[in-house]
């Protein structure tokens, strides 16, 4: 009988190795339908006996993700350091995706992104286009754990986390993504343009349109540049009501 993601997820944290079956690829086994003859399978509870740890992150599900981020040591430094991992928060099936680069002290203490000063901009940044957080709206960040001393994400710490960020994006399918600041939009369109260049248009993420905007802490204190980051939000709720 196959077990549970809950005693799996119990097995893996106890150390206990679960006998896995090995996958034939449709490559090996003519008997296997080509992915393009058929429609895509729904998703399926894993086979029995594999481990939380052995599902290819693309694969996951929200409470096996979710896991695997709560136990992810891939960033020695990071995994040391912090309180707990910020997965993220919010609809799960949200239309708006906001994405910020990393949390911050307070985000580390409380388990959840963007709830510190730059958080209650953001909070008044959605209010402003009729948004709350939680309702058709998802809010995560590059990383999942905090930098110390709020520095920048190494790029490798960033790829490390990405596969997370790529499967969080796959399940919400947002109509709308939102980069707020330059880590976050140069991580996410693997670029190194400045901020001012990646602004002002469309991008595509996964087949999801991407608006990049300020920083909600960059707006704190260059409260000029709302106007600008309003602007920015016009663009993307053009994007999300056409989705
Ligand atoms: N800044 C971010 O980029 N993310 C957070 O969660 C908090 C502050």
């Amino acid at each position: 009988m196959p077990l549970s993601t809950r005693k799996r997820e119990v097995l893996h944290q106890m150390g206990i190795p679960i006998w896995v079956p090995r996958q034939r690829s449709p490559a090996q086994d003519p008997l296997i339908e080509r992915a393009t003859d058929v429609p895509a399978a729904p998703p399926q509870e894993p086979a029995a006996g594999v481990t939380v740890a052995q599902i290819p992150v693309a694969q996951m599900d929200w409470a096996d993700l979710g896991a695997r981020v709560a136990s992810c040591t891939a960033c020695a430094e990071l995994a040391q350091r912090r309180t707990q991992t910020v997965f993220g928060v919010g609809d799960p099936k949200a239309s708006w995706l906001f994405i910020g680069e990393a949390p911050g002290s307070e985000e580390d203490r409380r388990g959840e992104p963007f709830v510190g000063r730059a958080g209650r901009l953001l909070d008044n940044m959605l209010a402003a286009l009729g948004l709350r957080r939680g309702e058709d709206v998802y809010i995560a960040n590059v990383l999942k754990c905090r930098p110390p001393g709020n520095r920048d994400p190494l790029p490798a710490e960033a790829a490390a986390c990405r596969a997370f960020l790529d499967r969080q994006i796959d399940l919400i399918q947002p109509s709308v993504m939102v980069a707020l600041g330059r880590v976050a939009a140069q991580s996410l369109l693997r670029s190194d343009a400045p901020l001012g260049r990646l602004r002002g248009r469309e991008h595509g993420f996964r087949g999801v349109p991407l608006v990049v905007t300020y920083h909600p802490a960059y707006l704190l204190r260059s409260p000029a540049d709302k106007a600008g980051a309003w602007s920015d939000l016009l663009l993307a709720r053009s994007r999300a009501l056409r989705g």
